[in-house]
């Protein structure tokens, strides 16, 4: 039977298992290895910290998450396309692993952030807002 997250641990689990699908999308794989050369080792304990803010309720994650994809799409325009594959793949790894309130949490916020980014990069007419 699946269990719920419950701990960084699980954060962990997930976000590393996301991004290793992530890096061979044929949509968006590339924007992290070509775009951004993603140091990951860097990088990954700031996204569990991210997670660990929003889904623990542990506030360890102190950046702006939203400025650094307004930074980003200033490199690679960020379209629906890319929103997309980064959601199914996001969505495909919690169900996989976890089921649970906090499971149904991240995914609805992983949704919600993805909305707003696309809302204020491109506009109502982009989005799946409507
Ligand atoms: C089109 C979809 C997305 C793409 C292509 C994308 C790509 C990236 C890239 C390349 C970085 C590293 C940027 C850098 O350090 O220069 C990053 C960081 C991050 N992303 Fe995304 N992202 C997407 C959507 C999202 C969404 C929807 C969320 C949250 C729900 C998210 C959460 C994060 C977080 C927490 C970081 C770390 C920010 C920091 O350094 O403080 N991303 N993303």
């Amino acid at each position: 039977m699946k269990t719920d997250i419950t701990s960084r641990a699980d954060i962990e689990k997930f976000i590393s298992i996301f991004y290793e699908r992530v890096k061979p999308d044929p949509n968006i794989g590339f924007i992290f290895t070509d775009v951004v050369h993603m140091d990951w080792p860097h990088h990954i304990p700031i996204i569990v910290d991210f997670w660990e803010t929003v889904l623990l309720d542990n506030p360890v994650y102190k950046r702006n998450a939203m400025e650094v994809h307004y930074d980003l799409h200033k490199k690679i325009p960020l379209k629906k396309i890319h929103f997309d594959s980064w959601m199914r793949i996001f969505v495909e790894t919690i169900d996989e692993l976890y089921e649970g309130p906090i499971a149904t949490l991240a995914k609805k916020r992983a949704k919600s952030i993805a909305d707003l980014m696309q809302f204020k990069m491109n506009g109502m007419k982009n989005t799946n807002i409507l």
